[in-house]
């Protein structure tokens, strides 16, 4: 969470950083902020708000830092958004992360030179009293890297037009463009200047001027220049209303992408998954319900394993051992509490990873790419049926039936622009339907149960309402009787528990509901349905339809909604 960029080159630093920014968006927006170096002093222009309401005047100059926030410590207002700048304004600061010793280094700076909240405004005053000491940047570096605790990316821009930077826990990336160079969170922010990235490893400190030199523990550390092949228009909306319908409908796409898993890699990530004494896979939020079904892909092809989110799992570290492997699911690869649970535990690592270079791909033996392309907004969709993707092939690489496996999921992308085509004035008035309501109950069995999990967190998540999944069979140990009259329950069949699933689904409209079949039966009874051919991967094309039913449905409950950037969240969850 929060969004970090800096630039040094030939452009007008404001106009580079401003738009790289617009791309970090997607990590926090609850305040934008930004500062340039002209002629020996720093410039800030900052606020609370989004980067087009806060940034307005085309600083001068062609250094400068900007930060996009999701708040951690300290309110949401212009005082505490970032840049933070020491109390003689020579240094300014962005930081993404958490310093955790940022009290005890308060009371020794001296509490009257602060003026916000945050845990962010150590660092300024910490570097500033750091260069009354010595002008040698490479000891300051040092210095201050060993006084921070916690987690953090930042960089800090001096005025005399210098930048530090400083990497610990939180990803922070070198864009090499020859006489441009950048720093980022991420590498959308300079695709378009350059493919080529440097990733700092962990405790890593950068000197940039004209060039940049990477430092740890005192040495110049030299770190391999990589090739990313983003193409920087699949980071833009490509004339879509919001980058989450963008990233619906390109899942034809990207599923297939990730079915183009390499063969070699499959059958390495067997061999760990058959080599390990006991395996677990795990995930957050979206990425967990990929691990769910994943568990269920691979239990069904003989292999044994446990399931567990990242957090949860993390206070069972004792019970994991060297010999054991994590399958760790996650898009950005950099969600602490998944790192979190990698980092208190020996076992090895199998990252499903879309983002390449993240920490979770650094920290794994072998990383299987989901490769559906930068995801931008928050709610993840086309990673998670590139997930879905991978681990059907691992699952079939175990079975000895990868091609098998791999031209059915290629059928099955084929076949997500007719189903939304087919369906699109059935979703449009479900979406009209569910805009009016203020709960809505999702329901299925087994596979049908994780993606009812899926729709419902979506559909939750940007549009506010109320909602709950669960497997149909519990409907009636307890949650039924919640059900009134026009009360929604959304149901996903497969062929296989349909008619379990059909029978949960009579018993809540009994009582009163409106019921919403979505899946590939007969439509008998529903007062609404929504057609799924028949299909070996049901659950890529029902996930399809209830992300496109969760973004009209945000649309339809009025303009202060952006299902990009739904309100309290952050993609790349960067802090337990
Ligand atoms: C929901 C969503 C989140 C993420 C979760 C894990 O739409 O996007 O639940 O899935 O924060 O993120 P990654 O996959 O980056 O580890």
């Amino acid at each position: 969470m929060c969004g970090i960029i800096c630039y040094s080159g030939h452009r007008k630093a404001s106009q580079v950083i401003v738009e790289g920014l617009k791309n970090l968006e997607y990590r926090g927006y609850d305040s934008a902020g930004i500062a340039t170096h002209t002629e020996q002093s720093i410039e800030v222009e900052k606020g609370e708000g989004t980067i087009d309401e806060v940034i307005k005047t085309g600083l001068n100059g062609d250094r400068g830092i900007g930060h996009t926030r999701w708040a951690t410590h300290g309110k949401v207002n212009r005082t505490n958004a970032h840049p933070h700048t020491s109390s003689d304004n020579s240094v300014s600061v962005v930081h993404n992360g958490i310093i955790e010793n940022h009290e005890e280094l308060r009371k020794e700076l001296g509490r009257e030179r602060f003026k916000s909240d945050t845990d962010t405004e150590v660092i300024p005053h910490l570097i500033q009293d750091e260069l009354e000491e010595t002008d040698d940047l490479q000891k300051v570096c040092r210095n201050v890297m060993e006084r921070l605790e916690g987690s953090f990316a930042a960089v800090a821009l001096l005025d005399t037009g210098e930048k530090i930077a400083f990497k610990k826990g939180s990803p922070l990336v070198i864009g090499d463009a020859g006489d441009e160079i950048f720093l980022a969170s991420d590498v959308t922010p300079f695709l378009k200047y350059t493919d080529k990235a440097v990733f700092l490893e962990e405790e890593d400190y950068v000197i940039v001027d004209e060039e940049y030199t990477i430092y740890n523990s005192g040495e110049k550390v030299e770190r391999e220049v990589e090739h990313i092949d983003w193409d920087a228009e699949e980071a833009s909306k490509q004339g879509h209303s919001h980058y989450m319908h963008k990233e619906i409908i390109e899942q034809t796409e990207t599923v297939k992408r990730a079915a183009f898993q390499d063969r070699k890699d499959l059958l390495k990530a067997v061999e760990m998954v058959e080599k390990a004494e006991k395996v677990y896979i795990t995930g957050c939020g979206t990425s967990s319900f990929a691990a769910e079904l994943g568990a269920l892909y691979l239990r069904e092809a003989g292999i044994q394993l446990e399931v567990e989110q990242s957090h949860e799992l993390e206070y069972r570290k004792d019970q994991i051992n060297k010999e054991d492997l994590i399958i760790g699911m996650s898009q950005s690869g950099e969600t602490a509490d998944l790192l979190s649970l990698l980092k208190k535990t020996d076992a090895s690592v199998l990252g499903i990873v879309n983002v390449v270079g993240s920490t979770l791909d650094r920290d794994s033996e072998l990383s299987l790419y989901v490769n559906a392309g930068p995801e931008i907004g928050v709610a993840s969709t086309k990673a998670f049926t590139g997930q879905l993707a991978v681990l059907k092939l691992l699952a079939a690489a175990a079975d000895n039936n990868i091609e098998e496996v791999r031209k059915s999921i290629l059928e099955t992308s084929d076949k997500i622009p007719k189903v939304l085509e087919d369906n699109d004035s059935n979703i449009d008035l479900i979406s009209s339907y569910l805009s009016n309501k203020n709960d809505a109950y999702f329901i299925g069995r087994y596979k049908g149960r994780i993606v009812s999990k899926e729709a419902s967190l979506k559909l939750k998540e940007i549009s506010y309402i109320h909602s709950e999944a669960f497997a149909g069979g519990e409907f009636k140990h307890g949650t039924l009787a919640l059900v009134e009259q026009g009360t929604p329950v959304i149901g996903f069949m497969t062929e296989d528990t349909s008619s379990e699933t059909l029978s949960n689904m009579a018993e809540a409209k009994t009582r009163g509901a409106d019921i919403i079949g979505i899946g590939n039966v007969e439509d008998t009874g529903f007062d609404y349905f929504v057609d799924i051919p028949e299909d070996n991967n049901p659950e890529i094309l029902q996930t399809a339809v209830a992300q496109l039913l969760a973004y009209r449905t945000a649309l339809k409950r009025g303009e202060s909604i952006n299902p990009d950037k739904p309100r309290n969240l952050a993609k790349s969850v960067t802090v337990k």
